[in-house]
């Protein structure tokens, strides 16, 4: 008999997934819950994509790509970044490589810019893989306290800095606040990480998900459009309702790339190959509408909670993180298991943070489905 337990790595017991698995433990108990707790797009893979991914499976575009993507698709991102953020990639100093989703950008990432000991600074809350990343590569996650209004500023990361920190993750549009970014903010943090030899990783997995208010000069605001001394990551998953096909991407310094590419090389091997023929249609694709819905689903939230609790504006994604009104005495946690009861899923803050004072929900669900669920929040919170 093998002991699989005394098998299992440190690594992996120091992950902890309970409190999500709770909810969806939870959950599944449930006939025909009001479920707010999806983190993902609730529309269908636009047809061209579909159509796409199709026909490669038909052309036997089934074996392995080469490691940095299809040409195809190279070509798509590299039309795009020049357009959105003026970037040329590849080129001289820039390089760009397709990844097995944006968490498998963001695990090469950590594998390849931090050892054992060194430092990145995630801010609090975080989505949900961000500190595992430290624990899978040995690397320590310092936590930036974003609360109580979820941005993370020069100012608060100033303080973290130390000379082992190698870098900073931002993410914005954030999961789960929503929160987005200002150019002026994101100046403020290149300056810094410049000045202080760290490097930006740009999680900008909602990039296309960025409303009216919180964009500038009509673009969801980048750091890379202010230096090309950070790695961007975008994915498609999101965007293009496709989160099953495990496709992202990222650009940033050659040399960084390189490397990247070397360590997919020897463990994703490459990302999914129909898949990539597919989104190589991405850029085609008018996602107006959808983002339109989207932002009035948001509004619908804020509406909802005005008179109720507080909720810090969420200018994109498709989440908002509600605070538990301090008058009921409750955790998150407490909270979202009673709107169980109430046939509602949510997901506790706890999940997210070293805090458990929130609730994320998520709006990318029906617009029945979104005021249903509002309105019972709102009763169980009561009125100011
Ligand atoms: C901020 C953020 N980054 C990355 C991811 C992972 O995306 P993917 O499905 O492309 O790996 C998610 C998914 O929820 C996310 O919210």
């Amino acid at each position: 008999m093998l002991d699989i337990d005394a098998l299992i790595s440190d690594r992996a017991h120091a992950i902890d997934v309970s409190g999500i698995r709770r909810v969806f433990e939870l959950g599944a108990q449930l006939e025909n819950p009001i479920n707010l707790s999806i983190g993902q797009p609730n529309f269908p893979v636009p047809q061209q994509i579909k159509q796409a991914a199709i026909k490669a499976i038909e052309d036997d575009r089934n074996g392995y790509t080469l490691t940095q993507g299809t040409p195809e698709l190279l070509d798509a991102i590299s039309a795009h970044l020049a357009d959105d953020v003026s970037w040329t990639v590849p080129s001289d100093d820039l390089g760009v490589m397709v990844t097995s989703g944006t968490s498998g950008a963001l695990l090469l990432a950590f594998l390849t810019m931090l050892n054992p000991g060194d430092e990145a600074i995630i801010g609090d809350p975080y989505f949900v893989i961000y500190p595992a990343l430290g624990t899978i590569t040995g690397a320590k996650t310092v936590l930036c306290d974003t609360y109580p209004d979820f941005r993370m500023t020069a100012e608060r990361v100033e303080p973290l800095l130390t000379d082992r920190t190698r870098l900073v993750l931002l993410n914005s549009p954030g999961n789960p606040s929503g929160v987005v970014l200002t150019n002026a903010e994101l100046r403020d943090l290149v300056d810094l990480c410049e000045s202080r030899g760290v490097m930006i990783v740009s999680d900008e997995i909602y990039d296309a998900f960025t409303y009216d208010d919180a964009r500038e000069d009509g673009r969801f605001p980048s750091p890379a459009r202010m230096s090309r001394n950070l790695l961007l990551i975008r994915g498609f998953g999101k965007s293009y309702g496709c989160t099953g096909w495990r496709l992202g991407y990222a650009a940033g310094p050659k040399p960084l790339i390189q490397q990247m590419a070397k360590l997919q090389q020897y463990t994703f091997v490459c990302a999914p190959s129909m898949a990539q023929v597919g989104v190589a249609e991405a850029f085609n694709v008018d996602l107006s509408d959808h983002v339109a819905a989207y932002e009035r689903k948001r509004n619908m939230v804020e509406a909802a909670f005005e008179d109720v609790t507080e909720l810090v504006h969420p200018g994109g994604a498709f989440y908002a993180f509600v605070k538990i009104p301090e008058r009921l005495g409750m955790t998150a946690q407490q909270f979202a298991e009673d709107a169980v009861q109430q046939r509602v899923l949510a997901i506790p803050g706890n999940v997210f943070s070293q805090r458990d004072t929130h609730l994320r929900l998520s709006y990318a669900a029906p617009d029945e489905t979104v005021k249903a669920g509002l309105e019972i929040l709102r009763r169980m919170m009561g009125k100011r």
